[in-house]
């Protein structure tokens, strides 16, 4: 599969098989989002592994619980739920996001993000980003410092077939190349 044919192939699942995703797929996803860049090599990213299916449960059901629950009804049906924190502490010492007025770290988080996700379509897994989630009540759970932000969630398991396959038949709903791209000037 060739890099064009893997970014094709992710897609947001939304429905999971009931089937526990290997422990080596994961630390391999984690390895991959590990090698991702960041500013000043800062490397802001943690990553939280939620797969004892109990505990899983519970981070599910106060993720979406309340107002959180109206668009991410599907989250406890992932088999794995991956915690990506940010270490405030090493965002907040980059002078050049002050100046820049860039949260970098966000960046950094997100390529990490997706360095992971590409890796998970690679090894036959499906992955959903969640940024929309009780943080407060996953915090407590945990028992997270602080200074540790929960950026986002990433659902990850083995995608329904009839959910992959739906997602696969049409092309992805995205603006098109004229839209977004200018050589030269910007008009
Ligand atoms: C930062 C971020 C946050 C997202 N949050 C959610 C979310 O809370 N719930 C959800 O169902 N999808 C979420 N998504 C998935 C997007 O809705 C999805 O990527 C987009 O609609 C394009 O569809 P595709 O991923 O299937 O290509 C999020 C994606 C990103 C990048």
């Amino acid at each position: 599969m060739n890099f064009y044919e893997l970014v094709s192939k992710r897609f947001s699942c939304r429905k999971f098989k009931e089937v526990p995703v290997e422990k080596e797929k994961i630390l391999k996803c984690i390895e991959s989002a590990r090698l991702a860049p960041s500013a000043c090599n800062s490397q802001p990213w943690r990553f939280v592994v939620i797969d004892e299916p109990e505990l899983k449960n519970r981070i599910a059901k106060v993720a979406t619980s309340g107002i959180y629950g109206i668009i991410n009804k599907f989250l406890p049906t992932a088999p794995c739920i991956i915690l990506v924190l940010a270490d405030r502490e090493k965002f907040i010492a980059q002078a050049g996001a002050y100046v820049m007025k860039t949260d970098y770290y966000l960046i950094d988080i997100g390529i990490a993000c997706e360095h992971l996700v590409l890796q998970a379509t690679e090894l036959g897994l499906g992955t959903c980003y969640i940024g929309y989630f009780n943080e407060k009540e996953i915090r407590k759970i945990l028992n997270i410092p602080k200074k540790y932000k929960i950026v986002l969630l990433i659902a990850i398991g083995y995608p329904d077939e009839k959910e992959k396959e739906k997602k696969l038949k049409g092309s992805k709903q995205r603006r098109k190349v004229e839209e977004i791209l200018y050589f030269n000037d910007f008009k």
